[in-house]
């Protein structure tokens, strides 16, 4: 894509339409990785063909797995959990969950591998996954904690374990559960923060013996190896994290209304749903179903007059992702909005906290950050004006640029090419239903 162009966003008038939403990223990426251990042939029907899943594919591929691209489908030839030693480095690029749960899956598969990932990638926290990992006596070598990470075979001699995972990360989870399917006995995780559970819901479609129990907050897991997967075939629902731009865009545009189909509405996606509808957003589900293990629906969205929300920890895991553009609804609500229990934000493709508050800050919204709290006075007028400085985070650049439809004066983005690993096809998405979004020179 064009490094000179980016993109500009311009108040808009009413948002209108019937829409769908690329593919959900968490699981395409782990109904690629999944697949491969199955033993036999796999098809994946609607897989995200965007940057971070095609690394995950490349990786595989490297693996010496067949993939083949078919006219509807990704068909991949599951060899059971075998790998050949790759011959270049794995490269994730700016993919944290590609990266994380294959480190968790070749950790104990026998294998010499070299994982790498792009400058945002390569500056995020590997210990999480790593020291988990190590009790389950897999050899590993970090860079500090950072990328590069080095797996070496260790002779099939790691074994399964008891883990209480305090922080609220399907990733380090999933990366877990990965591992333990090459393992003799029962892994067990005990998850302090329950966070979402695609992979869980797939190694079950998929005919592993795994168990989840909850308890209170916490769930815990148990997965008995090493499982025998049978390939089976997937469809990759709508992801709700893509749909959360469009519904927040058209709450605050007036006289809008859009319907977004077929989109994966897992309870632990869906808390930015619920959140608005607090807030008075008007959103309703339609039509749901459930298609390998996870739920699909319709979304019905309208604007609405939003009114402030206060938030405590127990939202987090299921909003993570979804805060940056949840600032941006709150930047026009009616009130003070606090937001707590954000630490895990300081660890994403970006520090959300940092960038949310600059971007907002520099476009008028009265923001206080303190540590991990985050309060937000809103107002029904925003200035905007202002060139967002994104720090190669899709999320940032999404989020600034629906506020951009809304604020008085347009928002400009210091690029647009990271959108493409999450959401390719954003600007005409939002072209489609109305918005005035357009691609300028920088
Ligand atoms: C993801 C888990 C979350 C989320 C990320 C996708 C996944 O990360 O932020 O976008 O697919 O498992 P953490 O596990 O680091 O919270």
């Amino acid at each position: 894509m064009n490094k000179t162009c980016t993109l500009k966003s311009n108040k808009s008038k009413c948002l209108k339409g019937i829409i769908s939403v690329p593919p959900d990223k968490s699981i395409s990426q782990r109904a690629l990785i999944l697949s491969a251990i199955c033993m036999g042939n796999s098809k994946i029907y609607n897989l995200l063909e965007s940057e971070d899943v095609l690394n995950t594919l490349k990786s595989i591929e490297k693996l010496g797995l067949k993939i083949e691209k078919k006219k509807m489908f990704y068909e991949v030839y599951g060899t059971g959990g075998l790998f050949k030693d790759p011959q270049n480095n794995l490269n994730f690029g700016n993919s944290g969950t590609g990266l994380r749960l294959m480190t968790g899956l070749l950790s104990t598969r026998n294998i010499n591998a070299n994982l790498i990932g792009d400058s945002s990638l390569s500056k995020r926290p590997m210990l999480r996954v790593i020291n988990p990992l190590k009790k389950m006596n897999v050899v590993i070598e970090h860079n500090n904690g950072l990328l590069p990470i080095k797996i070496s075979a260790n002779n099939f001699l790691s074994f399964p374990i008891k883990f209480r995972l305090k922080i609220g990360s399907a990733q380090v989870k999933s990366a877990l559960l990965l591992a333990a399917t090459a393992l003799q006995g029962t892994t067990e995780i005990v998850e302090e923060k329950p966070s979402r559970d695609h992979t869980e819901l797939m190694l079950k479609f998929l005919g592993a013996e795994i168990n989840i129990e909850k308890k209170n907050n916490s769930n815990t897991i148990k997965i008995h190896g090493p499982t025998i997967l049978r390939a089976n075939n997937f469809y990759i629902p709508g992801d709700v994290s893509s749909a959360a731009f469009l519904i927040v865009a058209t709450i605050l545009t007036k006289n809008s209304k859009i319907t977004i189909k077929n989109v994966g509405i897992n309870n632990y996606r869906t808390g930015l749903i619920d959140v608005l509808k607090k807030m008075n957003g008007k959103i309703s589900i339609q039509n749901k179903r459930t298609i390998n293990s996870e739920v699909v629906a319709d979304i019905i969205v309208s604007y609405s007059k939003l009114k402030a929300v206060q938030l405590n920890e127990s939202f987090t895991t299921r909003l993570i992702d979804e805060y940056p553009i949840l600032f941006v609804a709150a930047s026009f609500a009616d009130g003070i909005s606090v937001f707590k229990g954000l630490e895990e934000l300081k660890f994403k493709e970006s520090n959300r906290i940092e960038s949310m508050q600059k971007a907002l800050k520099d476009a008028g919204v009265n923001i206080n950050v303190k540590s991990n709290i985050v309060k937000i006075k809103g107002n029904q007028s925003q200035n905007g004006g202002n060139l967002v400085q994104t720090n190669k985070d899709h999320r940032i650049a999404m989020s600034m640029l629906v506020f951009g439809m809304v604020s008085r004066q347009p928002i400009l983005v210091d690029d647009m090419r990271m959108i493409n690993t999450s959401f390719p096809g954003f600007k005409d998405c939002l072209q489609k239903i109305g918005a005035n979004i357009e691609v300028v020179q920088k």
